[in-house]
């Protein structure tokens, strides 16, 4: 095959995820070559890619499809996350050259990419987080690059050609070296889980607390998708509410059992916070409420027993407006923490992450698109060092915000709604506005019962009580 005819990427993996990008990457204009664990998939593959069938080569053999590529060769695994992508690196490794690079697109865990970016020394490695989902893959994704920034300059053609634009510009960027592009993924991903945790909250007031049904709740979220809330997971949200069941006519979504599946990025980025201390407690929520709601005979022992827990509110105490109010002051604070953490991360790890690129990145393509975004990432350029809860439009969210969410907390608390999420966010919010917090209290206690010393706010140099020498 002469060169000019070979591909100029290969992908491996023809999953949904995977299909659709090779598509994508097609229509787009690159010759790609695929391969699939099962041959059977490739060739079904090919036959049905119609028009963009011509820029595909359907491979049946490693050596077949390392073949089919231009030198230097890029090869993007779409394989599910953790022994599969090792299992991948490791036939491809012999086959590759130095200067061929393997690109993990799935939601890897970023140790691991950290990982496999130290321990590949004969082949070059990427590591890329896709958000969108099928219909992202397939149209316009948002990509977040981590690796060397000569290896993701040699894609990035390719890589902003295929991601989705927003006003024209491509949301795909380089966001550091190592697992940083996967680190990012995984942070949208947490935020992702808060998001849609305060929303299924929301709904939650109004099935069980007002009554509403499911198509009047559609609407209002419908209403949400006009104002501030302007995004992908209201859009969805009203969608979902409103749709019905095709073998009984009921509204679908009374019909899902309220059990919350995850495939880990939630719970990563959890847990990588308490690692770097970064305070991001609604989206831990998120993630907890994900795990309690797996607990589901639990859960009906403890309504047999103590009877069910969300009672119907009274209608004059909630208006529309306030769930849309409460609702945008808990979006804004679910995002600060995404960006105090991805702050944080970039300092821990000089990676140097450059937070408004990775707020534009995420302003179209991908699952928390919203309109809010386009703001988030003028307030960061403004002011990288600055919690997005104190830039001035999102300082007036939240002015005008917080006590329609105090009130809905108050509400959730007095008539029995758990909202992990939504009151996780509300005691940020206090939390960061009440400059004399009750830290001295631990403080005192630390110093007590294993001296551990405090500082004063007098200045005078005395570093433990009176209590000194009394602690147990
Ligand atoms: C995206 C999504 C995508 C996927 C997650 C969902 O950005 O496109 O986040 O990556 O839907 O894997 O994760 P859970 O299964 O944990 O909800």
């Amino acid at each position: 095959m002469a060169q000019q005819d070979k591909a100029k990427i290969g992908l491996i993996g023809l999953g949904t995820m995977g299909s659709a990008l090779a598509l994508n990457i097609a229509e787009k204009g690159f010759p790609i070559a695929v391969w699939n664990r099962r041959s059977d998939a490739t060739r079904t593959f090919h036959a049905e890619a119609g028009d963009l069938a011509e820029r595909v080569i359907p491979t049946e053999s490693y050596e077949e499809l390392v073949a089919a590529i231009e030198k230097p060769r890029a090869i993007i695994l779409m394989v599910p996350a953790g022994a599969p992508v090792d299992e991948q690196i490791a036939a491809l490794r012999p086959l590759l050259d130095a200067d061929d690079m393997i690109i993990d697109a799935g939601n890897a865990n970023f140790h691991d990419t950290n990982r496999r970016v130290r321990e590949l020394d004969d082949v070059s490695f990427l590591g890329i987080g896709v958000s969108g989902g099928e219909a992202g893959a397939r149209h316009g994704p948002a990509i977040m690059g981590g690796g060397e920034k000569e290896l993701w300059d040699r894609v990035s053609p390719i890589l902003e050609a295929i991601s989705a634009k927003f006003k024209g510009e491509p949301c795909a960027a380089w966001m550091g070296r190592e697992g940083a592009g996967h680190f990012v993924k995984a942070v949208h991903n947490g935020i992702e889980y808060a998001d849609m945790q305060m929303i299924a909250e929301v709904y939650g007031v109004m099935r069980d607390g007002l009554g509403m049904k499911a198509d009047a709740i559609g609407d209002a979220f419908a209403r949400f998708n006009e104002g501030a809330l302007q995004s992908y997971l209201i859009e969805i949200s009203s969608i979902v509410t409103k749709a019905a069941d095709k073998h009984t006519g009921e509204p679908m979504i009374d019909l899902i059992l309220d059990k919350a599946g995850q495939k880990g990025t939630g719970r990563w980025t959890a847990i990588e916070a308490q690692h770097l201390a970064a305070p991001i407690p609604a989206i831990e929520a998120a993630v907890v409420a994900r795990n309690l709601s797996s607990r589901v005979a639990a859960r009906r022992e403890g309504e047999e027993l103590f009877g069910a827990a969300p009672m119907q509110i009274p209608e004059s105490t909630v208006s529309d407006e306030m769930l849309e109010r409460a609702l945008i002051a808990g979006k804004v604070l679910c995002y600060a923490q995404g960006f105090d953490m991805i702050a944080a991360a970039s300092e821990q790890f000089g990676w140097a992450l450059p937070l408004p690129e990775i707020a534009k990145v995420w302003r179209e393509g991908c699952i928390i698109r919203s309109a809010m975004l386009d703001d988030m990432a003028a307030a960061l350029a403004e002011d990288e060092d600055r919690n997005l809860m104190l830039a001035p439009v999102f300082a007036r969210y939240l002015r005008e915000g917080h006590v329609a969410l105090r009130e809905l907390v108050a509400l959730g608390a007095r008539y029995g709604h758990p909202m992990p999420a939504l009151s996780s966010g509300l005691s940020y919010f206090d939390t960061m506005r009440t400059a004399r917090g009750t830290a001295n209290m631990i403080q005192a206690q630390r110093d007590y019962f294993g001296e551990h010393g405090f500082e004063r706010i007098d200045g005078i140099e005395d570093e433990h009580g009176p209590w000194h020498g009394h602690g147990v």
